[in-house]
């Protein structure tokens, strides 16, 4: 590497370390202010405490991952790139989609109490709640909220499957879809290589080609891409159904078509990058067309959830001002 190069390999890492500093201050004190002056509601301070964890977790985790790309045995080895182990990436990005659901969840679910609270409204329900507790409780709609469940784990395990193709620079064989090498999966042999099993027995052979043979982890993301891709477009026409549709609140009906949208967006960002050798704002795209992917579903299943202790606590904050306010105007 020359050092333009490491100029600006070091410029994306101060970088991401700097926004990573700043997103965790950012969460902190703020949490800390609202958290002293007694502004959160009962459930929120251990949400946001479980949170902050998270991020401290998640710094703990980049550095671990970095230190794995500094092996002093890579110095001995002449020509040896350092490379990051791609379990501890995988885990880098595994905590940032968790911390990210968590933020995602309680920040929507909060602006949905609020919105109840003063409008009225639940995912586009009228009727108070009353109204919200007949649409939830239909048993049509709690098995669409199980399949979504079902589906955001498998978008989830996906991604992580990426993150294991990533790191392990998978990206970069096999540039064609929807066949491998004129097949459409590689020969046994080579899916599962003896070369990768470290016992002498081999009964590590199946796990350790399965995470890390890059052929095959680059096969395990395509089956899970694309059961990911069936299932969603199972559960948007499941949506399609008139019976089905009926029962399902406004709000999640949109966040249904958004879903299938994302989906087929994110499967063409996924081959485009595969086609083109994992260019950098494809790869990107691919990456940010997860989460995006991934938002839809978390959307999803907060617009099925029931209104929170925030709301009613709103709804009688309201209720005693109007209260207050009537009885000066008296
Ligand atoms: C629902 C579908 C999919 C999801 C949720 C998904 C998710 C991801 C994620 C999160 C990554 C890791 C990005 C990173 O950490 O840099 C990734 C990497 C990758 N994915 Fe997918 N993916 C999907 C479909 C596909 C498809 C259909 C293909 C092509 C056959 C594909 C090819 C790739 C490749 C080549 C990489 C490695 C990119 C790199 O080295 O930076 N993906 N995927």
């Amino acid at each position: 590497m020359n050092v333009e190069e490491f100029k600006s390999i070091f410029f994306w890492e101060w970088g991401h370390r700097v926004l990573g500093r700043l997103a965790g201050i950012g969460f902190v004190l703020p949490l800390v202010y609202f958290a002293a002056r007694k502004r959160l509601s009962a459930s929120l301070p251990r949400h946001l405490a479980a949170m902050a964890l998270l991020f401290a977790g998640q710094g703990f985790m980049g550095w671990y991952m970095v230190k794995s790309g500094l092996e002093d045995s890579l110095l001995e080895t002449p020509g040896a790139v350092p490379r990051v182990s791609h379990y501890r990436l995988a885990s880098h990005l595994c905590l940032a989609f968790l911390l990210y659901a968590g933020m995602f969840s309680t920040g929507i679910s909060t602006l949905m109490d609020w919105r109840f609270a003063h409008k009225g409204t639940w995912s586009g329900i009228t009727g108070g709640e009353a109204a919200i507790s007949n649409v939830l409780t239909n048993p049509i709609v709690r098995k669409f909220l199980t399949r979504s469940r079902l589906l955001c784990g498998l978008v989830f395990i996906t991604a992580m499957s990426g993150a294991l193709v990533a790191g392990l620079d998978a990206g970069l064989l096999y540039n064609e879809f929807p066949l491998m090498g004129g097949r459409l999966a590689p020969p046994a042999d080579e899916l599962f290589s003896p070369d990768f099993a470290k016992k002498p027995d081999g009964s590590d052979l199946w796990w350790r080609n399965i995470l890390e043979n890059p052929t095959t982890v680059q096969f395990d993301h395509r089956c899970l891409a694309i059961g990911t891709y069936i299932a969603t477009t199972a559960l948007w026409m499941s949506g399609r159904n008139p019976v089905v549709r009926a029962a399902l609140p406004p709000l999640t009906r949109s966040l249904l078509t958004g879903a299938f949208a994302m989906a087929n967006i994110q499967v063409l960002l996924g081959i485009s990058t595969l086609l083109y050798l994992v260019p950098v704002p494809l790869a990107a795209g691919h990456q940010a067309g997860s989460v995006a992917l991934f938002t839809m579903l978390l959307h999803i299943l907060v617009s099925l959830r029931r209104p929170g202790a925030a709301a009613r606590v709103w709804q009688q904050a309201m209720k005693a001002r109007a209260a207050t306010v009537a009885a000066r105007k008296l």
